[in-house]
């Protein structure tokens, strides 16, 4: 008996597995989904950078104090730091030798790559799809869609703090696409 209806069970029961597996995989997916805006809810902001701030750091983790990144770093050097939910930013040397209240999201609105600076072309030049971007992070050249998105980045006690930018973009004169 066993063997009779074993051997052409043995689809069924492999299509059944398949079908709990689905199942499973939906009910799943729709708790975890169910549960997200509350994980999210009870992740306060600093964690992730959501609503509120959170200080630069440089590539180790540490914060950037700006008085000693000032004296390393020259008028026009745009620098990358960590940023808003971990996205690496720029931050911009002015003329003037002090920080722009803006920094740049380093990720490029095509397909995400982290665009470089290139100081000599006085540009952001995306490696993967030669996308440009100008020293304000405005697009000029495509297949990228948008310019790089900005967020405030303020001096207080010799830290930088990013928060989200959701004034106009000073650069198009129109309302931020990142927010
Ligand atoms: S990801 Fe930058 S141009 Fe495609």
């Amino acid at each position: 008996m066993a063997q009779a209806s074993g051997t052409p069970d043995v689809p069924g029961m492999g299509r059944r597995q398949f079908m709990n597996f689905l199942t499973f995989g939906a009910v799943t997916g729709t708790a975890l989904g169910a549960l997200y805006p509350v994980v999210k809810y009870f992740i306060p902001p600093s964690a992730g950078g959501a609503g509120g701030g959170i200080t630069a750091k440089d590539a180790l983790g540490n914060d950037i104090s700006v008085s000693e990144f000032l004296s390393n770093h020259k008028p026009g050097d745009r620098t990358l730091a960590q940023g808003l939910k971990g996205d690496p930013t720029y931050l911009v040397v002015q003329q003037d030798e002090t920080l722009a209240e803006y920094g740049l999201n380093a990720v490029c609105t095509h397909l995400g790559c982290v665009v470089p600076w290139n100081a000599s072309e006085n540009k952001f030049i995306c490696p993967c799809h030669g996308s440009q971007y100008n020293s304000e992070g405005k697009v000029v050249r495509g297949p990228a869609p948008l310019s790089l998105a900005l967020v405030n980045a303020n001096v207080e006690d010799d830290k930088v703090l990013f928060t989200p930018w959701k004034e106009t973009d000073f650069r198009t004169g129109e309302k931020p696409w990142w927010t």
